[in-house]
């Protein structure tokens, strides 16, 4: 049996490097830099990388594995995406109905998550401008460099800002410019800003590790306050730390946001695969260079910095105050006081804006691929769609920040829903299509054999692991967060508007779904039979 779908020839990478700098560049992102240093800071430091490694061996890995082999499974037949990838995991076409409904899932999330991180990617390009025009260099306190930002985020009116309009016009740059590296394709658009991006921001890292690393004592009346301590407070643990549910919670989530798993976004760069590429291989290293950027270069930079010019003290109110405390008042108030600071400021923010947008383009890949290969629009079309959901969408994002509307998406797009989505994904693959097909398929091509221990991981306690997590997510946190409690009454109708945005998209979807089964473009589910059949 032959259909149109798969006569159709996709997209493919150009190369193998390419395509494992555009893998490592989904992956390492403002996440790698900015979330992970405040989460360690926030756990128990040392002790936190207990329960973060745990997460990466059992959780990450695993899944990694799994996402890559759907992916390129999927892409067999011609689905780049959950809805069809999922289908063909399953061996009724009821069921590959069910699963491909299901999947919708692996469109909404990452398209969700890259609304909202899209528009932080945006203000790390606004800062590196800022830095090097020297917008903010009459401002020297963290006080005042966070009355900067907050103008800047149009949270008040003051001496720096007032209203949204640099915000906007620096959102609707980046906007641009994602849409622009979507329309040109796979190996035009993301490899080749990969093959970019990728080595500049491994070279702006070191050189701000060596920077930080060569500070010393900056201010000699307080030698406390020096980089050496800066590493000590990130790595030395605090083991209470460990018997807290949040401590285990907050490492998990951090290894499926760093990652990018659980995204669907890692599914759809799989899709492009071809049969007989290495996936385990590949896979982990992906996930190894992820980890070298996260834990050495993302832990050696902001934290240690902060120390070294604020003190231990004030550092661990930042770290509490969270990412954007750090990256956007912290971080430039430091480059303030070293010499060549606009240049190192500059630094900094493009390397999270490059770590931004290897992995925003990332997470608006799951609904191109459904858009051309689904619903037959063209890869130029696909994008302005793609971009004008990120317009539409994002424009709440950027006017009810003050309103907590990021942080709601935050949290059931770039949280929840990823351990939702990993958790459907495992079942799906080991469970339904079978732990022994799974790991044929995983094998298929394989560079290296993966210990078969890791069988008995994926088949049992990834499940496990994910099903306890959401467990205890929704004792400790579920059932506050899902009736809003503890929220101010002023901020209750944006959180509520965030989600309805949210199933806004859902909705849409499942439309479009629903119109490509009617199109018989997603209907080509085939049984074992049809394919033994071909
Ligand atoms: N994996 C991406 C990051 O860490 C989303 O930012």
């Amino acid at each position: 049996m032959t259909t149109d779908i798969r006569e159709k020839t996709r997209e493919a990478w150009a190369t193998r490097i390419g395509l494992i700098l555009a893998m490592a560049g989904n992956a390492i992102g403002l996440g790698n830099f900015l979330r992970f240093p405040v989460k360690a800071a926030q756990n128990g430091g040392g002790a936190f990388m207990i329960p973060y490694f745990i997460a990466f061996l059992v959780l990450g890995i695993p899944v990694m594995w799994v996402e890559w082999a759907i992916g390129r499974h999927g892409g067999q037949f011609g689905y780049g995406t959950s809805v069809g990838a999922f289908g063909q995991l399953t061996r009724s076409r009821r069921a590959a109905m069910a699963a491909n409904f299901i999947g919708v899932l692996g469109i909404v999330v990452p398209l969700a998550f890259t609304i909202y991180y899209t528009y932080i990617e945006s203000w790390t390009l606004a800062f590196s401008f800022f830095s090097v025009t020297g917008h903010y260099s009459a401002v020297q306190s963290f006080e005042g460099m966070s009355g900067f930002l907050s103008g800047f985020q149009g949270k008040e009116t003051n001496l720096y800002f007032s209203g949204l309009s640099t915000a906007l016009i620096f959102f609707f740059i980046t906007l641009l410019l994602n849409t622009y590296i979507l329309s040109k394709g796979i190996a035009k658009g993301i490899e080749r800003l990969a093959k970019i991006a990728m080595p500049m921001l491994l070279i702006f890292a070191l050189i701000l590790v060596v920077r930080i690393l060569t500070l010393g004592t900056p201010d000699l009346d307080k030698p406390e306050n020096n980089v050496m301590n800066g590493f000590a407070f990130l790595w030395n643990p605090d083991f209470s730390y460990i018997t807290r549910a949040g401590t285990w919670l907050a490492a998990a989530g951090q290894i499926f946001f760093t990652l990018s798993i659980g995204t669907g976004s890692i599914l759809t760069y799989a899709s492009y695969l071809r049969k007989k590429d290495d996936v385990t291989l590949t896979g982990l290293t992906t996930s190894m260079t992820n980890e070298f950027a996260e834990v050495i270069l993302g832990g050696s930079i902001a934290i240690p910095a902060a120390v070294a010019f604020f003190g231990l003290a004030q550092t661990m109110v930042i770290a509490k105050g969270g990412a954007f405390d750090l990256g956007f008042v912290a971080m430039p108030v430091i480059f303030q006081r070293m010499p060549f600071g606009a240049l190192f400021g500059m630094l900094w923010f493009l390397l999270l804006f490059f770590a931004g947008v290897t992995s925003s383009v990332a997470l608006c890949s799951p609904a191109m691929a459904f858009l051309q290969d689904q619903i037959g629009l063209s890869r130029k079309k696909s994008a302005l769609a793609v971009g004008t959901v990120m317009l539409l969408g994002g424009l709440p994002v950027v006017f009810f920040l003050k309103h907590g509307f990021l942080d709601e998406m935050d949290f059931w797009a770039g949280t929840f829903g990823l351990v939702i989505f990993a958790l459907i994904e495992v079942v799906l693959f080991v469970w339904i299509f079978g732990i022994e097909k799974a790991w044929d398929e995983i094998h298929t091509g394989s560079e290296i054999r993966i210990p078969s221990i890791f069988k008995f991981i994926i088949k049992y306690i990834t499940p496990i692991y994910l099903i306890g997590l959401l467990i205890f997510w929704a004792y400790q946190d579920g059932l506050p967060i899902l009736l809003i409690r503890n929220r101010s009454a002023a901020d209750i109708p944006y959180l509520w508007a965030a989600r309805l945005m949210i199933l806004g998209l859902t909705a849409l979807v499942i439309l479009l779904a629903i119109f490509a089964y009617k199109k018989g473009k997603l209907n080509l589910m085939t049984s074992p039979e049809e394919i033994a059949d071909e």
